[in-house]
Protein backbone atom coordinates (compact mmCIF):
# COMPACT_ATOMS: atom_id res chain seq x y z
CA UNK A 1 0.00 0.00 0.00
CA UNK A 2 1.13 3.25 -0.73
CA UNK A 3 0.28 6.51 0.14
CA UNK A 4 1.35 10.20 0.85
CA UNK A 5 2.32 11.99 4.34
CA UNK A 6 3.21 15.54 5.19
CA UNK A 7 6.75 15.98 6.23
CA UNK A 8 7.15 16.83 9.63
CA UNK A 9 7.98 19.80 11.10
CA UNK A 10 8.44 21.27 6.87
CA UNK A 11 5.07 23.11 7.11
CA UNK A 12 3.51 20.90 5.74
CA UNK A 13 4.32 21.58 1.65
CA UNK A 14 6.40 18.93 1.29
CA UNK A 15 5.63 15.45 1.09
CA UNK A 16 6.77 11.95 1.68
CA UNK A 17 5.70 9.00 -0.52
CA UNK A 18 5.03 6.15 2.42
CA UNK A 19 4.85 2.31 1.77
CA UNK A 20 3.45 0.44 4.14
CA UNK A 21 2.57 -3.46 4.59
CA UNK A 22 0.90 -4.54 8.00
CA UNK A 23 1.81 -8.43 8.68
CA UNK A 24 0.13 -10.98 10.88
CA UNK A 25 2.65 -12.61 13.25
CA UNK A 26 1.33 -15.88 14.88
CA UNK A 27 2.36 -17.69 17.82
CA UNK A 28 3.25 -21.69 17.35
CA UNK A 29 1.98 -25.07 19.68
CA UNK A 30 4.38 -27.87 19.28
CA UNK A 31 1.65 -30.96 19.37
CA UNK A 32 4.13 -33.25 19.37
CA UNK A 33 8.19 -31.96 20.59
CA UNK A 34 10.33 -34.92 20.68
CA UNK A 35 14.45 -33.63 21.81
CA UNK A 36 16.46 -36.48 20.53
CA UNK A 37 19.93 -35.27 21.19
CA UNK A 38 22.79 -32.97 21.42
CA UNK A 39 24.60 -32.36 18.87
CA UNK A 40 28.45 -31.18 18.00
CA UNK A 41 27.35 -27.84 17.14
CA UNK A 42 25.95 -27.16 20.78
CA UNK A 43 22.26 -27.08 19.63
CA UNK A 44 19.74 -30.24 19.76
CA UNK A 45 18.03 -32.28 17.22
CA UNK A 46 14.24 -32.32 17.47
CA UNK A 47 11.76 -34.30 16.14
CA UNK A 48 8.53 -31.54 16.77
CA UNK A 49 4.99 -31.43 14.83
CA UNK A 50 4.19 -27.46 15.05
CA UNK A 51 1.07 -25.57 14.01
CA UNK A 52 0.81 -21.75 14.00
CA UNK A 53 -2.63 -20.82 15.81
CA UNK A 54 -4.50 -17.67 15.09
CA UNK A 55 -3.39 -15.69 18.17
CA UNK A 56 -0.55 -13.30 17.66
CA UNK A 57 1.47 -10.01 16.79
CA UNK A 58 0.67 -7.24 14.25
CA UNK A 59 3.70 -6.08 12.53
CA UNK A 60 3.22 -2.85 10.45
CA UNK A 61 6.16 -2.14 8.57
CA UNK A 62 6.90 1.72 6.73
CA UNK A 63 8.96 2.31 4.21
CA UNK A 64 9.44 6.19 4.17
CA UNK A 65 11.44 6.93 0.72
CA UNK A 66 13.32 10.51 0.74
CA UNK A 67 13.28 11.19 4.38
CA UNK A 68 16.29 10.81 6.35
CA UNK A 69 17.38 7.47 7.56
CA UNK A 70 14.71 6.51 10.20
CA UNK A 71 17.88 6.38 12.40
CA UNK A 72 18.62 9.79 11.72
CA UNK A 73 15.21 10.73 12.50
CA UNK A 74 14.86 8.83 15.89
CA UNK A 75 18.02 9.28 17.38
CA UNK A 76 18.05 10.45 21.02
CA UNK A 77 14.18 9.59 21.30
CA UNK A 78 14.15 5.87 23.15
CA UNK A 79 12.66 4.32 19.61
CA UNK A 80 15.25 1.10 19.23
CA UNK A 81 17.53 2.06 16.37
CA UNK A 82 19.51 -0.17 14.21
CA UNK A 83 21.28 1.30 10.54
CA UNK A 84 17.76 2.33 8.18
CA UNK A 85 15.54 0.06 10.71
CA UNK A 86 13.88 1.81 13.84
CA UNK A 87 11.85 -0.27 16.46
CA UNK A 88 8.88 0.77 18.80
CA UNK A 89 5.88 -1.10 20.51
CA UNK A 90 3.66 -1.12 23.02
CA UNK A 91 4.49 -3.16 25.32
CA UNK A 92 7.51 -1.64 26.67
CA UNK A 93 9.04 -4.94 28.04
CA UNK A 94 9.77 -5.92 24.69
CA UNK A 95 13.93 -4.68 24.17
CA UNK A 96 13.60 -2.50 20.80
CA UNK A 97 17.59 -2.63 20.36
CA UNK A 98 19.22 -4.06 18.28
CA UNK A 99 18.68 -7.43 20.19
CA UNK A 100 15.45 -7.55 19.20
CA UNK A 101 15.27 -10.11 15.70
CA UNK A 102 13.19 -7.98 14.11
CA UNK A 103 16.33 -5.65 13.41
CA UNK A 104 18.35 -8.56 13.08
CA UNK A 105 16.11 -10.22 10.63
CA UNK A 106 16.02 -6.29 8.64
CA UNK A 107 19.83 -6.29 8.75
CA UNK A 108 20.20 -10.06 7.12
CA UNK A 109 17.48 -8.99 4.69
CA UNK A 110 20.00 -5.60 3.54
CA UNK A 111 23.02 -7.67 3.54
CA UNK A 112 21.40 -10.96 1.22
CA UNK A 113 19.78 -8.01 -1.25
CA UNK A 114 21.93 -5.22 -1.16
CA UNK A 115 18.50 -3.20 -1.13
CA UNK A 116 19.03 0.01 0.14
CA UNK A 117 16.21 0.94 1.99
CA UNK A 118 14.82 2.45 5.77
CA UNK A 119 11.98 1.65 7.07
CA UNK A 120 9.72 1.80 10.62
CA UNK A 121 9.02 -0.90 12.11
CA UNK A 122 5.81 -0.75 14.38
CA UNK A 123 5.21 -4.21 16.73
CA UNK A 124 1.87 -4.60 18.84
CA UNK A 125 2.68 -7.43 21.14
CA UNK A 126 0.32 -9.89 22.46
CA UNK A 127 2.30 -12.76 22.08
CA UNK A 128 4.08 -13.56 25.57
CA UNK A 129 7.89 -13.45 25.76
CA UNK A 130 9.59 -17.06 27.32
CA UNK A 131 6.44 -18.84 26.64
CA UNK A 132 7.30 -21.46 24.19
CA UNK A 133 5.02 -19.80 21.37
CA UNK A 134 7.37 -18.62 19.40
CA UNK A 135 6.91 -14.71 19.16
CA UNK A 136 10.27 -13.86 18.64
CA UNK A 137 11.12 -16.14 15.82
CA UNK A 138 7.44 -15.03 14.26
CA UNK A 139 8.08 -11.43 14.86
CA UNK A 140 11.53 -11.81 12.75
CA UNK A 141 10.12 -13.86 10.15
CA UNK A 142 6.88 -11.19 9.91
CA UNK A 143 9.70 -8.49 9.10
CA UNK A 144 11.92 -10.53 6.58
CA UNK A 145 8.07 -11.34 4.70
CA UNK A 146 7.13 -7.76 4.83
CA UNK A 147 10.64 -6.07 3.85
CA UNK A 148 10.45 -8.79 0.50
CA UNK A 149 7.33 -7.53 0.17
CA UNK A 150 8.02 -4.02 -0.04
CA UNK A 151 10.66 -4.20 -2.22
CA UNK A 152 9.14 -6.53 -4.78
CA UNK A 153 9.51 -9.64 -3.53
CA UNK A 154 14.31 -10.37 -4.63
CA UNK A 155 13.97 -13.44 -2.11
CA UNK A 156 13.06 -16.93 -3.37
CA UNK A 157 11.87 -19.37 -0.95
CA UNK A 158 15.14 -20.72 -0.23
CA UNK A 159 16.61 -17.73 0.24
CA UNK A 160 14.22 -16.94 2.99
CA UNK A 161 14.46 -20.17 4.38
CA UNK A 162 18.42 -19.68 4.69
CA UNK A 163 18.11 -16.46 6.61
CA UNK A 164 15.11 -17.37 8.79
CA UNK A 165 17.42 -20.07 10.32
CA UNK A 166 20.26 -17.71 10.67
CA UNK A 167 18.15 -16.04 13.01
CA UNK A 168 16.53 -19.01 14.78
CA UNK A 169 15.73 -22.17 15.25
CA UNK A 170 12.02 -21.74 15.42
CA UNK A 171 11.97 -19.17 12.64
CA UNK A 172 11.45 -21.78 9.17
CA UNK A 173 8.63 -23.22 10.34
CA UNK A 174 6.57 -19.38 10.40
CA UNK A 175 7.30 -19.33 6.38
CA UNK A 176 5.19 -22.40 5.92
CA UNK A 177 1.45 -21.09 7.68
CA UNK A 178 0.38 -24.37 8.64
CA UNK A 179 0.61 -27.52 10.72
CA UNK A 180 4.46 -29.50 9.42
CA UNK A 181 7.06 -31.40 10.74
CA UNK A 182 10.30 -30.00 11.71
CA UNK A 183 13.19 -31.30 12.25
CA UNK A 184 16.87 -30.93 12.86
CA UNK A 185 17.51 -28.11 14.69
CA UNK A 186 14.03 -26.67 13.16
CA UNK A 187 15.82 -25.79 9.37
CA UNK A 188 14.06 -29.20 8.06
CA UNK A 189 10.81 -28.79 7.17
CA UNK A 190 8.03 -31.02 5.86
CA UNK A 191 4.65 -30.31 5.23
CA UNK A 192 2.21 -32.13 6.76
CA UNK A 193 0.30 -34.59 4.32
CA UNK A 194 -3.41 -32.76 3.86
CA UNK A 195 -5.23 -35.80 5.73
CA UNK A 196 -2.93 -35.61 8.90
CA UNK A 197 -3.01 -31.27 8.56
CA UNK A 198 -6.94 -31.43 8.77
CA UNK A 199 -7.09 -33.58 12.10
CA UNK A 200 -4.99 -30.50 13.67
CA UNK A 201 -6.05 -27.33 11.49
CA UNK A 202 -9.24 -25.89 12.58
CA UNK A 203 -9.08 -27.62 16.29
CA UNK A 204 -9.66 -24.89 18.72
CA UNK A 205 -6.74 -24.75 21.89
CA UNK A 206 -6.83 -22.90 25.25
CA UNK A 207 -3.23 -21.70 25.55
CA UNK A 208 -2.27 -19.98 29.22
CA UNK A 209 1.13 -19.45 30.78
CA UNK A 210 1.80 -18.53 34.01
CA UNK A 211 3.70 -15.62 35.59
CA UNK A 212 6.92 -17.04 35.09
CA UNK A 213 8.69 -17.65 31.92
CA UNK A 214 11.29 -20.19 31.08
CA UNK A 215 14.44 -19.54 28.81
CA UNK A 216 14.94 -21.83 25.75
CA UNK A 217 18.69 -21.95 26.13
CA UNK A 218 18.20 -22.75 29.96
CA UNK A 219 15.75 -25.72 29.00
CA UNK A 220 17.81 -27.07 26.81
CA UNK A 221 21.16 -26.51 28.89
CA UNK A 222 19.22 -28.35 31.74
CA UNK A 223 18.74 -31.27 29.20
CA UNK A 224 22.13 -31.56 28.33
CA UNK A 225 23.66 -31.61 31.99
CA UNK A 226 20.78 -32.87 34.06
CA UNK A 227 18.47 -34.93 32.58
CA UNK A 228 20.03 -36.80 29.31
CA UNK A 229 17.77 -39.58 30.00
CA UNK A 230 15.09 -37.61 28.90
CA UNK A 231 15.88 -37.33 25.35
CA UNK A 232 13.93 -39.84 22.71
CA UNK A 233 16.47 -41.57 20.58
CA UNK A 234 15.28 -40.20 17.38
CA UNK A 235 14.15 -44.11 15.91
CA UNK A 236 11.53 -44.00 18.76
CA UNK A 237 10.70 -40.61 18.19
CA UNK A 238 10.23 -41.07 14.12
CA UNK A 239 8.09 -44.07 14.78
CA UNK A 240 5.70 -42.79 17.52
CA UNK A 241 4.67 -40.00 14.75
CA UNK A 242 4.65 -42.40 12.08
CA UNK A 243 2.11 -44.53 14.22
CA UNK A 244 0.22 -41.10 14.44
CA UNK A 245 0.55 -39.83 10.33
CA UNK A 246 -0.48 -43.57 9.61
CA UNK A 247 -3.63 -44.03 12.00
CA UNK A 248 -6.87 -42.37 11.95
CA UNK A 249 -6.31 -40.68 15.82
CA UNK A 250 -7.30 -37.52 16.86
CA UNK A 251 -4.92 -34.20 17.68
CA UNK A 252 -5.10 -35.28 21.54
CA UNK A 253 -3.13 -38.75 20.70
CA UNK A 254 -0.41 -36.84 19.43
CA UNK A 255 0.49 -34.22 22.17
CA UNK A 256 4.08 -35.07 23.73
CA UNK A 257 6.84 -33.17 24.82
CA UNK A 258 10.02 -34.67 26.54
CA UNK A 259 11.06 -30.63 27.65
CA UNK A 260 7.91 -30.79 30.35
CA UNK A 261 10.71 -33.26 32.33
CA UNK A 262 13.08 -30.47 33.01
CA UNK A 263 10.80 -27.62 33.58
CA UNK A 264 8.44 -29.63 35.26
CA UNK A 265 11.06 -30.85 37.89
CA UNK A 266 11.51 -26.68 38.29
CA UNK A 267 8.32 -25.10 38.21
CA UNK A 268 6.01 -27.47 39.62
CA UNK A 269 2.94 -25.01 39.69
CA UNK A 270 2.96 -26.48 35.78
CA UNK A 271 2.03 -30.39 36.22
CA UNK A 272 -0.24 -29.82 39.30
CA UNK A 273 -2.52 -27.79 37.20
CA UNK A 274 -1.89 -29.77 33.77
CA UNK A 275 -2.85 -33.15 35.72
CA UNK A 276 -5.90 -31.30 37.53
CA UNK A 277 -7.31 -29.94 33.85
CA UNK A 278 -7.28 -33.82 33.23
CA UNK A 279 -8.53 -35.56 35.94
CA UNK A 280 -11.09 -33.00 36.25
CA UNK A 281 -12.25 -31.92 32.19
CA UNK A 282 -10.80 -34.82 30.85
CA UNK A 283 -8.99 -32.58 28.68
CA UNK A 284 -5.86 -33.41 26.55
CA UNK A 285 -2.94 -30.57 27.78
CA UNK A 286 0.81 -30.22 26.94
CA UNK A 287 3.72 -27.72 27.56
CA UNK A 288 4.70 -25.98 24.15
CA UNK A 289 8.36 -25.99 23.51
CA UNK A 290 10.06 -25.20 26.23
CA UNK A 291 7.17 -23.79 28.08
CA UNK A 292 6.00 -22.12 30.09
CA UNK A 293 3.14 -21.61 28.06
CA UNK A 294 0.78 -25.09 28.31
CA UNK A 295 -2.37 -25.33 26.32
CA UNK A 296 -5.48 -27.69 26.11
CA UNK A 297 -7.20 -29.06 23.50
CA UNK A 298 -10.58 -27.72 23.60
CA UNK A 299 -13.72 -30.24 22.49
CA UNK A 300 -17.12 -28.71 21.29
CA UNK A 301 -18.50 -30.05 25.05
CA UNK A 302 -15.74 -28.35 27.10
CA UNK A 303 -16.57 -25.91 29.58
CA UNK A 304 -14.35 -23.36 28.65
CA UNK A 305 -15.53 -21.27 31.17
CA UNK A 306 -14.96 -23.30 34.29
CA UNK A 307 -11.69 -24.82 32.67
CA UNK A 308 -10.39 -20.56 32.54
CA UNK A 309 -11.86 -20.33 36.28
CA UNK A 310 -9.60 -23.45 37.11
CA UNK A 311 -6.85 -21.99 35.53
CA UNK A 312 -7.30 -18.07 37.38
CA UNK A 313 -7.84 -20.55 40.88
CA UNK A 314 -3.95 -21.83 40.34
CA UNK A 315 -1.87 -19.61 38.83
CA UNK A 316 -3.69 -16.13 39.39
CA UNK A 317 -6.22 -13.96 38.45
CA UNK A 318 -3.92 -12.18 35.91
CA UNK A 319 -3.16 -15.33 34.07
CA UNK A 320 -2.02 -14.73 30.28
CA UNK A 321 -5.50 -17.15 28.66
CA UNK A 322 -5.88 -17.21 25.09
CA UNK A 323 -8.96 -19.11 23.56
CA UNK A 324 -7.57 -19.68 19.99
CA UNK A 325 -7.63 -22.05 17.04
CA UNK A 326 -5.00 -24.20 14.79
CA UNK A 327 -4.58 -22.49 11.35
O1 LIG B 1 17.91 -21.00 17.82
P1 LIG B 1 17.56 -20.20 19.02
O2 LIG B 1 18.34 -18.91 19.10
O3 LIG B 1 16.10 -19.97 19.19
O4 LIG B 1 18.00 -21.06 20.27
C1 LIG B 1 18.14 -20.54 21.55
C2 LIG B 1 18.99 -21.50 22.34
O5 LIG B 1 18.28 -22.70 22.60
C3 LIG B 1 20.25 -21.94 21.63
O6 LIG B 1 21.31 -21.07 21.92
C4 LIG B 1 20.50 -23.32 22.18
O7 LIG B 1 21.12 -23.20 23.44
C5 LIG B 1 19.11 -23.84 22.44
N1 LIG B 1 18.59 -24.68 21.34
C6 LIG B 1 19.09 -25.96 21.18
N2 LIG B 1 18.59 -26.73 20.17
C7 LIG B 1 17.62 -26.30 19.35
C8 LIG B 1 17.10 -25.00 19.52
C9 LIG B 1 17.61 -24.21 20.52
O8 LIG B 1 19.96 -26.41 21.93
N3 LIG B 1 17.14 -27.10 18.39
Amino acid sequence: MIFALPKQGKGGDEWLSVTFVNVFSPAKLNLFLAITGRRADGFHDLVSVVAPVKFGDNLRVERVEGAKTDAEVNAGSGVGVSGCFSLECDDPAVPCDETNLILKAAKAFVEATGEKLSARFVLGKRIPMGAGLGGGSSNAVAALLALNQLVANPLSRERLLDLAIKLGSDCPLFLHGKPLVMRGRGERIEALEAQNGTRLSGRRALVFKPSFSIATAWAFGRMAVGAPMSYLAADEAEARLACWRAGDESAEKLLFNNMEQIAFAKYVALPVLLERLRGEFGLAVAMSGSGSACFALLRDGTAVQAVVERIREAWGRHTFIVDTEIV
